[in-house]
C-alpha cells in the first residue's frame, strides 16, 4: 500500500462572485510512477470536479502545468509524488493573471514579450522562394537552438523578485529570448536597437543576479550564462553611448 498524500490547494475562482480564497485539503493513495499531474487528475476525477488546472503534454513540452509546488515553481507533469514529502502544499504561479485555482494565464504575459523583444528576424533582405536555403555553420545553429528550448511555462518568471516587484521586467525568459537573436547572424538589428529592448531596469539592468531563475528552469537551460551575455553586450553597447545624442557610435 503506497503512502497517504496530503494536499493542500489554493482554491479561488475570481469569475465566481463572493468567491473567496482559501487553501483546501484532500487526501489520496499514492501508487507507483505517481506524478502531480496524475494525482490532480485523480483528485478532479474522483474527489472535486471543480478543480481548475491546466495541462496539454504531459511530458514537459507545452509548459501549461507549470504551479508552486511545496514553495518552488515547477511542472506538475514533471514532478514525481515520490521525490515530495507526504504533505503537499499546491499554489499558482505569481505574476500571471490568475484564471481559477491553479489555473494562470502566461499566454496574454508571453504574448506581450514576443511583441517587447520583438522576437522575429530584421531583415531588410528580401525574401526569394526561389533562392538556395543559406548555410549556417552547425555551432552557430547549436547556440541558437539551445535558448530556442525555453517552453514558456513561466517558472523563471514566477520565482524571480524583480518581476514579483515591477510587471514591466522582461524576466530571465525573455532576457534569453534576446540572446538569442543577438547571436543570429540573419538578424540585421544593431546593437543601439538592442539596446533599446533591453538596455533598461525593464531588462538586463533590472536582474538582481540571484539566479532563482537558474535553478527553477525544469529544463535546465544556462539562463545564468545567457542573462551574463545579454548584460555584457548591453553594458559595452551603453559604454559606447553618446549621451547627448544617445547614437552608438
Ligand atoms: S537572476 Fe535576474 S532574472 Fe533570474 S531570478 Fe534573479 S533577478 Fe530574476
Ligand atoms: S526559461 Fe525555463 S523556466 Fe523560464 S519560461 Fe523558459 S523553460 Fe520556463
Ligand atoms: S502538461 Fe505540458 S509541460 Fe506539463
Amino acid at each position: 500500500m503506497g503512502r497517504q498524500l496530503s494536499f493542500s490547494i489554493f482554491r479561488y475562482n475570481p469569475n465566481i462572485p463572493g468567491d473567496a480564497p482559501r487553501m483546501q485539503e484532500y487526501k489520496l493513495e499514492e501508487y507507483e510512477g505517481m506524478t502531480l499531474f496524475v494525482a490532480l487528475n485523480d483528485i478532479r476525477e474522483k474527489l472535486d470536479p471543480t478543480l481548475m488546472f491546466d495541462f496539454v503534454c504531459r511530458a514537459a513540452i507545452c509548459g501549461s502545468c507549470a504551479m508552486m509546488i511545496n514553495g518552488r515553481p515547477g511542472l506538475a507533469c514533471k514532478t514525481m509524488t515520490g521525490t515530495l514529502p507526504s504533505r503537499i502544499n499546491l499554489m499558482p504561479l505569481p505574476v500571471f493573471k490568475l484564471i481559477g485555482d491553479l489555473s494562470v494565464d502566461t499566454g496574454t504575459w508571453f504574448r506581450n514579450l514576443q511583441v517587447r523583444t520583438e522576437s522575429w528576424i530584421h531583415t531588410n533582405k528580401k525574401f526569394d522562394p526561389e533562392a538556395l536555403e543559406v548555410r549556417m555553420e552547425n555551432k552557430t545553429a547549436e547556440a541558437i537552438y539551445e535558448p530556442e528550448r525555453c517552453i514558456e511555462c513561466g517558472c523563471c518568471v514566477a520565482s524571480c523578485i524583480t518581476a514579483n516587484i515591477r510587471d514591466d521586467f522582461l524576466g530571465a525568459t525573455g532576457i534569453n529570448r534576446v540572446g538569442r537573436f543577438l547571436i543570429d547572424p540573419r538578424d540585421e538589428r544593431t546593437d543601439a536597437e538592442y539596446f533599446e529592448v533591453v538596455g533598461s531596469e525593464e531588462g538586463a539592468f533590472g536582474c538582481v543576479g540571484l539566479m532563482a531563475c537558474d535553478d527553477n528552469c525544469p529544463i535546465e537551460l544556462p539562463l545564468q550564462q545567457q542573462l551574463a551575455f545579454v548584460r555584457r553586450k548591453m553594458a559595452q553597447a551603453g559604454l559606447k553611448l553618446d549621451l547627448k545624442g544617445m547614437k552608438i557610435s
